[in-house]
């Protein structure tokens, strides 16, 4: 996936992206995994893959964050959401997905998940399966859009509030029709992204000051 003329970037996640991942975790999700959970496994799980999104326009020419970081802080804002999957064999479970509130609805929760499955496949992925709240309809159309279908239900999944998990799946992903259809749909994503004007940084720095960062 070529985001050259996008000002995005893709990047591994590092130890050093884990105090704004877990800051962005914890206004997101109920159940929010700890700092030391997201430390954990970018040090030990081996099979797992974990991306972060970046807002590339809020750099100077030098490679500095327009976004100052506030004084004090290790958070960065131009950080701006990040996914994990797990390979296990040849089937890819993403664990996490998540976009700062402030800059969602943007295509950028699609790119992240495409992203993901470009690297499942790299990796020899055939089948992608995940959990999502039964209420969850944003994250379940955007599953769907790359084939992910209803497969199962786990009951009283979540310990907050005992909500039932829809398993969704997508299996034969090595196939060249399922290739076909992923990179149409990125395709795609990557017009819109392209068309989609980019926030000014300055304003976006501010939004995501203000909203997501302590
Ligand atoms: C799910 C999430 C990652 C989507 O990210 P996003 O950047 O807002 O989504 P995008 O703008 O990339 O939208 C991609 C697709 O998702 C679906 N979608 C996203 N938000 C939606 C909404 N509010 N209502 C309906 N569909 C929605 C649509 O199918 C959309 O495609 P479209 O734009 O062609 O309609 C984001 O909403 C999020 O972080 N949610 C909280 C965390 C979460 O629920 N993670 C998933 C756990 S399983």
């Amino acid at each position: 996936m070529n985001l050259d003329d996008l000002p995005y970037a893709i990047e591994p996640m590092q130890l050093s992206d884990v105090p704004t991942v877990h800051s962005i975790e914890r206004r997101i999700f109920c159940t929010a995994w700890s700092l030391q959970a997201f430390r954990q496994e970018l040090l030990f799980h081996d099979t797992a893959i974990y991306l972060v999104l970046r807002y590339r326009a809020g750099r100077d020419a030098g490679g500095r964050p327009l976004l100052k970081k506030p004084w004090g802080t290790r958070k960065d804002p131009n950080l701006l959401g990040y996914g994990g999957v797990w390979m296990v064999l040849d089937e890819a479970h993403v664990a996490t997905l998540a976009v700062r509130t402030s800059w969602q609805r943007r295509g950028l929760g699609e790119l992240l998940f495409a992203a993901l499955i470009e690297r499942a496949l790299e990796k020899g992925a055939d089948e992608i399966t995940l959990e999502v709240r039964m209420s969850n309809r944003s994250a379940q159309a955007l599953y769907a859009k790359y084939g992910l279908q209803r497969t199962g239900l786990r009951k009283r999944y979540y310990p907050d509030n005992q909500e039932d998990a829809l398993i969704m799946s997508v299996q034969s992903t090595q196939s060249a029709s399922y290739r076909e259809s992923y990179e149409a749909r990125v395709r795609k994503l990557l017009q819109r992204l392209r068309l989609t004007e980019a926030p000014d940084s300055r304003e976006a720095g501010q939004a995501s000051g203000r909203i997501d960062t302590p």
